[in-house]
């Protein structure tokens, strides 16, 4: 896996989330001033409208926090109607900020709603990882210190969710943006939020629980295989082989282990990975872990609602969107979606009144 040629596992490692995401949408790493200038712009749109606040209120204080986001983002574009003049590159450029700049104080505020929490507000000093961490946890009391090393591991997991190629989502964004709809709406049609695709990560969670320990895997994996539900975690549309982004998760994993403690659901999965790579079914159907199988447990350990897994996909997810929104913006050749279909249906035949059906 690359992001523009350069091997995911040499950003993971080197780069910041924002160093990325400036690779992702402008094609290119970006020298010292041009990063110092990009971090700039994010930071300063990282505030939201105070308008958004009441209209968060008007949401159950138990309302899924994607739903909340996916309404606050495409609430956005009530704020911003210059968004619409989607073919000006500088109207596009300023969207791009303001969307990376808020999602994180959006998915924030969501999880304060739900908590029934006062607002954090940004914090302009803070890295984009720390400041995200502070406007969920920092409480009245003494001021909030993110944990560096928690703040990296997010960072490294923010690089790792920010773009992959035609998914479902990214194919929503294109779709959705290529009736120049404005970026706000199009980000917020993204189908993210299924169980099949950045909802994962929770349900594997719910699947180890289910499990409950390691001696229990062989019979559940028989159910499995019996055509009862599907292996969470497992399986992807592209990848037929171990996909890159769980190594590298898998060894995040020991990093905030070491601050956090052990998840204890991290041995059943290992258990699991290591019975059903061993299995006919899974090697058959070349089914390995993905993206998914290990993320949840990170984010459970590092403190994060089971609920906020989606939000936490979208939030770094958005610069990959933003990317291929902007493609195809600036593609000459393109036209409006419209996929084309086989009709299977009746042919012409007239009408029959109602006493005669
Ligand atoms: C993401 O596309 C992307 O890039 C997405 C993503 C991204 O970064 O945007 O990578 C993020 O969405 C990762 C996927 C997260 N979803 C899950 O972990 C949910 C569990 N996985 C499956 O639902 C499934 O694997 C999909 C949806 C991911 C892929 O579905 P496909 O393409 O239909 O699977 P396939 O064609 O490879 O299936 C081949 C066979 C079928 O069985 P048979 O009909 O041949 O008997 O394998 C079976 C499938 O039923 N199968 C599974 C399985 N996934 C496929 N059986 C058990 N457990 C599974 N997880």
């Amino acid at each position: 896996m690359r992001y523009r040629g350069y091997p995911i596992e040499q950003l993971a490692e080197k780069c910041s989330f924002l160093e990325v995401a400036y690779l992702v949408l402008f094609g290119e790493l970006p020298t010292e001033p041009e990063l110092k200038e990009w971090t700039d712009k994010i930071t300063y749109h990282t505030m939201l409208h105070e308008s958004t606040k009441k209209s968060l209120e008007g949401f159950r204080h138990d309302a899924h926090p994607m739903g909340m986001f996916i309404s606050t983002v495409a609430a956005l574009s009530t704020i911003y109607p210059d968004a619409r003049n989607v073919l000006d590159p500088e109207v596009r450029k300023l969207q791009i900020y303001r969307l990376i700049g808020k999602v994180p104080t959006i998915a924030a505020y969501c999880y304060r709603h739900s908590l029934g929490f006062p607002y954090v507000y940004p914090d302009n000093d803070l890295s984009y990882t720390e400041n995200f961490m502070n406007m969920l946890w920092r409480m009245v009391g003494p001021m909030y210190q993110a944990n560096s090393a928690l703040a990296r591991a997010l960072d490294i997991l923010f690089i790792l969710h920010a773009d992959h190629e035609q998914n479902c989502s990214a194919n929503m964004m294109r779709s959705a943006g290529s009736s120049q709809a404005d970026p706000f709406v199009a980000t917020a049609a993204a189908a993210l939020s299924g169980p099949l695709h950045g909802g994962a990560s929770k349900e594997v969670l719910k699947m180890l629980d289910e499990i409950g320990s390691k001696d229990r895997i062989p019979a559940y994996i028989e159910q499995i295989k019996a055509g009862h539900g599907k292996l969470m975690g497992f399986g992807h549309r592209i990848y037929k082989n171990y996909d890159p982004r769980a190594r590298i998760i898998k060894w995040a994993a020991d990093q905030v282990f070491q601050v956090t403690g052990r998840n204890p659901k991290l041995d059943i999965a290992l258990e699991l990975e290591r019975i059903a790579l061993e299995d006919e079914y899974f090697i058959k159907r070349k089914l390995y872990p993905n993206v998914d199988f290990y993320s949840g447990i990170i984010y459970q350990a590092m403190g994060f609602d089971p609920a906020m897994f989606t939000v936490l996909f979208a939030i770094p997810r958005t610069v990959g969107w933003l990317a291929q929104w902007q493609e195809m913006i600036m593609d000459p050749e393109q036209k409006i979606a419209r996929p084309r279909q086989i009709y299977i249906g009746h042919n012409v035949r007239d009408f029959v009144s109602i006493e005669k059906r």
